[in-house]
């Protein structure tokens, strides 16, 4: 099977730079990006590449490179399915939010819708890829759908479409997803027909060596994503667990977690503490996963991996308690600078960010914040901020493209990425800006602290036990 032509429904944060890469590295296959979200597309085909509608380092320049050429971004979904030898379903699949399921199940309306659509509008044969995460066995039931269609058009005697059904999880992090699709540590494939498996490894073989594309049967492979994710969100929930029991005995979090992951077993990457991992696939993928265990009757494993969110959730909201009690236990009417808003440095994505739930108690508690990210927009704040009793959140909270703007007058500045940026701020400027006592809380543990503690600020770094006895309030 030759691929010439490729489909992706779904122009977001896993279908916008996957097809990118793909097209930057098979010029010969011709990739259509469709998304029923007309706004979005039209941001994908901004002539002004500022404006697109994601923000990846080095995405503008693989766009300049492809858009137009073999890469293209439309509204037309019927069309493109037609015309494709290959379609990637890449739509989101957020939790339920209602009906059986609800808070945990993953919701598949959109990938149900998809599959229709491929049924309806695909022409000979097609290779359907899963690229959404997705609850196991949801392959059973794209099969099942596209099923339907070969059996109606044999009955009505037109020319038989032919489905082949892969999974082929994503696993780029966002801030460095073109870094991440150019050098993978693996590719996944998932499948059980031999011709789809080796034109989808065929794609990839373009730029990623052989022995670094693993291919399993669809099931393995659909859970593989969720369970990778959920031991990545699992290292950050023990890291953060951690960090309370540092403040507690004095210890320090960077030094256990150094001393910790310097065991080959171990590792040292994902050991970082912070406010509570966010983002759109963490706490989704692990509640969809309590799901299927609770399913299975499986409820102690339940359970263990409920414990990993639970742990999340304790993490922002004891954060927020430590802010309002080291402010003399009342944060009514006091101005406190939020440096960064999205879930991690380098994305504009705020998805489930730890900042939303922190400035949401912080509004509540009456305190006015002054917010500062370097991507984020004054509308996803807002969209963010919003709650349905409005009036105690409207109007206690500004928006600022100035970092030092935040710290005017502000009681407290809270760090909640690991941008560069606030690694390098100058602290002798922010301690004549602040009112005294002023307070930094370091949610990172990446702010050069000796600098503020030398300026007189009082300084809350996550984890670090030694600190807190050297501050001095
Ligand atoms: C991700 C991953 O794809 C998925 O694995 C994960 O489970 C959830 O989120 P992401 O690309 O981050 O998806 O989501 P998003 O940025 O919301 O993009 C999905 C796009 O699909 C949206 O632009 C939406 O408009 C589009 N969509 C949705 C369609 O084009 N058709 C539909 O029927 C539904
Ligand atoms: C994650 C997975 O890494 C990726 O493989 C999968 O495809 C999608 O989900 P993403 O959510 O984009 O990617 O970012 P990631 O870098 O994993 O960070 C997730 C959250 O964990 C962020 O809030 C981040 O700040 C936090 N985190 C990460 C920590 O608090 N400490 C760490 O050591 C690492």
């Amino acid at each position: 099977m030759k691929i010439k032509n490729i489909c992706c429904i779904g122009a977001g944060y896993v279908g916008g730079p996957t097809m990118a890469v793909i097209a930057d590295k098979c010029p010969n296959i011709q990739i259509n990006v469709v998304d029923i979200n007309e706004q979005r597309i039209n941001d994908w085909n901004n002539y002004d590449l500022k404006k697109l509608p994601i923000y990846e380092p080095g995405l503008d320049e693989i766009i300049k490179r492809c858009r137009g050429k073999n890469l293209h971004f439309s509204t037309d979904v019927e069309f493109n399915i037609s015309i494709a030898d290959l379609i990637f379903i890449s739509v989101n699949t957020p939790t339920k939010t209602q009906g059986h399921g609800a808070g945990q199940a993953s919701d598949l309306k959109w990938v149900d819708a998809s599959a229709r659509k491929i049924s309806q509008h695909a022409t000979g044969e097609t290779i359907v890829v899963e690229k959404s995460t997705l609850p196991v066995k949801t392959a059973e039931t794209i099969k099942n759908i596209l099923k339907v269609s070969n059996k109606k058009n044999k009955i009505n005697s037109l020319d038989p479409k032919k489905f082949y059904v892969l999974s082929n999880p994503e696993f780029l992090a966002e801030g460095t997803a073109i870094n991440d699709l150019i050098n993978p540590d693996r590719v996944l494939i998932g499948g059980d027909e031999p011709n789809a498996i080796s034109a989808l490894c065929g794609i990839y073989k373009n730029w990623v060596e052989e022995s670094k594309i693993i291919t399993t049967n669809l099931w393995s492979s659909e859970l593989s994503k969720l369970i990778a994710n959920a031991f990545l969100a699992q290292r950050i929930s023990s890291i953060n667990s951690v960090t309370a029991l540092c403040e507690a005995t004095g210890a320090n979090i960077s030094e256990v977690a150094m001393a910790v992951g310097s065991d080959s077993r171990i590792g040292n990457n994902f050991l970082k503490p912070g406010p509570g991992f966010g983002g759109s696939c963490f706490k989704k993928d692990i509640l969809n996963l309590v799901y299927i265990c609770k399913h299975y009757g499986l409820n102690e494993v339940a359970d263990y991996w409920k414990g990993v969110v639970n742990i999340n959730n304790w993490q922002k909201k004891r954060i927020s308690q430590i802010i309002n009690e080291k402010l003399f236990g009342t944060i009514a009417g006091k101005k406190i600078g939020i440096l960064g808003f999205a879930f991690k440095a380098n994305t504009n994505d705020t998805r489930e960010s730890a900042a939303i739930t922190i400035c949401k108690e912080l509004l509540i508690e009456g305190a006015k914040l002054s917010i500062f990210d370097e991507r984020v927009s004054y509308e996803q704040i807002k969209s963010d901020l919003k709650d349905k009793e409005d009036s105690i959140l409207k109007n206690t909270w500004t928006f600022t493209k100035d970092i030092y703007e935040i710290t005017k007058n502000a009681d407290a500045i809270i760090v909640l990425t690991e941008s560069e940026k606030f690694k390098s701020l100058d602290w002798e400027v922010i301690s004549e800006n602040m009112r005294s006592p002023s307070w930094l809380f370091d949610t990172r543990g990446i702010v050069d602290i000796k600098k503020a503690m030398k300026n007189n600020i009082n300084v809350w770094s996550v984890g670090s036990g030694d600190l807190i006895k050297k501050n001095i309030y």
